[in-house]
């Protein structure tokens, strides 16, 4: 049986996302014309020409201002606003009674205004997965500097799931009065694990709020605000549809919004602030927390991206992505070495269930020593094929999925000349030999089957 044969056997419901084959030539014709593999879909999306030309076309046929006034181009500006944030509340099917969206230049920069303003106190708690983005391990700093607890729960191999047990154990310990919150991404960046979005309501009804980092699950998932009711929701735009790269959100219940006390004030943020009567007044809701002047030019194409991917729809693009993981996943699994030895140790979740288009692996020659990734990194720049390397600023997944130890960190750390440098040659020294990084290859929605087969393709060279 061929390839083919073989893929369309195990995934028929590929052919169910054929309407992404057009989308591809269309809007990524750049792919093929420069035999480009892209594999970095976890990283950003590329850009979709018609978005591109959609928007453009915008900023060519109108006046758009600064939209801190009422002067016509202002008004046009503050319209385009005012309809991107419903747009975003629509995708996320979100009451907007309930839920709002703060503009911010990017998911790291939402998580910060969180971090910032989350009222932490010595008798709260910040409980966060090992598996997280370095922007939500980030927040640890502001909720120890204010006297909080700061809990790790861990993942577990091999599948790279949360320790449900120990989460559910701090989720139902009792509360010793202060506030408490709970982080975790809907979808690992390492792994490309799902962690159970149903946590949310079980924290809730312990008394916890729930920051849910959604920047790698939102891409080829559906989120829907109706049903799982976090607090707080962080993105990118530029992972979702490519374009553009500056904008990205919070997205919180109005009430959890309340709660957050802003460590300072800036220009948009106010009603009133008075230099001589040393007094600020904030503004209500979103315009709380949305410093300075907004990327108003660019806001329209969050909403024709939104209306991008609806009209491709997100089942689909989510089914394409599923199919070509399980098959990657099948793929990179059955390769081995003349002796036997298989070629890639992957870290998550063995099949499609509960995980995203993310796949991380390290490669290991015959003998099982693991090659390193930064040679692998070289050898698929130069085939002209875009995967990452690394950590992916997920450095719990990462000791995780390579068994670095906390007693091997802390005895790095301490040693005198590391106080305040690391270069990563000190590191790999400190772990001894150890991976101190693993390959990541993604998928997204202008992924085909022929993308997956350059991939194992290449893996293929490093066959012993
Ligand atoms: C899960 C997750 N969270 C947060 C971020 C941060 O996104 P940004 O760099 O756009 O702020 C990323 C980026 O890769 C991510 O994958």
């Amino acid at each position: 049986m061929n390839l083919q044969t073989a893929f369309t056997n195990a995934y028929p419901e590929y052919s169910d996302t054929r309407a992404l084959d057009a989308v591809r030539s269309r809007d990524f014709p750049l792919l093929d014309a420069l035999n480009h593999v892209y594999l970095d879909y976890t990283a950003a999306n590329l850009v979709p020409l018609s978005l591109l030309e959609r928007h453009t076309a915008l900023l060519r046929d109108h006046l758009l201002g600064n939209p801190h006034s009422t002067n016509p181009a202002s008004a046009l500006a503050s319209t385009y606003a005012a309809q991107a944030r419903l747009s975003v509340l629509e995708f996320l099917n979100a009451d907007p009674d309930e839920y709002t969206v703060v503009f911010t230049a990017n998911a790291t920069q939402a998580l910060k205004l969180v971090g910032e303003a989350y009222p932490f106190n010595g008798d709260g708690d910040y409980l966060l997965t090992f598996d997280n983005h370095n922007s939500v391990n980030g927040i640890r700093e502001f909720a120890r500097t204010k006297g909080c607890r700061v809990t790790y729960v861990p993942v577990l191999l091999p599948d790279m799931r949360v320790d449900a047990d120990a989460l559910v154990s701090h989720l139902t310990r009792p509360s010793r009065g202060g506030p408490r919150l709970l982080a975790y991404p809907a979808q690992s960046n390492f792994s490309g694990a799902q962690h159970p979005l149903e946590w949310i309501s079980l924290a809730h009804q312990h008394g916890w709020d729930v920051l849910l980092d959604a920047a790698a699950f939102i891409p080829t998932n559906a989120l829907d605000l109706n049903r799982c009711r976090p607090d707080f929701v962080s993105l990118s735009f530029y992972k979702v549809f490519g374009y553009p790269s500056g904008i990205g959100c919070l997205v919180a219940r109005r009430a959890a919004l309340a709660k957050l006390r802003r460590p300072w004030f800036a220009g948009g943020t106010i009603t009133v602030a008075s230099v001589q009567g040393d007094k600020f007044y904030l503004a209500e809701g979103e315009s709380a927390f949305e410093d300075g002047t907004p990327d108003y030019l660019a806001l329209p194409a969050v909403i024709f991206g939104l209306q991008y991917v609806t009209s491709i729809g997100i089942e689909t693009i989510h089914r394409r992505v599923a199919c070509l993981t399980g098959w990657l996943l099948d793929r990179l699994r059955s390769l081995q070495h003349a002796n036997g030895m298989t070629l890639a140790r992957i870290y998550g979740p063995p099949s499609t269930h509960r995980r995203g288009g993310t796949v991380t692996f390290n490669l290991y020659n015959p003998d099982g020593k693991p090659i390193d990734h930064r040679g692998v990194e070289t050898r698929a720049n130069d085939a002209n094929l875009s995967l990452r390397t690394g950590c992916f600023c997920n450095p719990g997944g990462g000791e995780i999925a390579l068994g670095i130890t906390g007693t091997e960190l802390a005895t790095c750390f301490r040693q005198p000349e590391h106080e305040t440098r690391l270069t990563v040659d000190d590191f790999r020294l400190c772990i001894d030999g150890k991976s101190s990084g693993a390959v990541r290859v993604s998928l997204g929605l202008a992924s085909n089957v022929d993308d997956v087969e350059a991939f194992i393709r290449f893996a293929e060279t490093f066959l012993g």
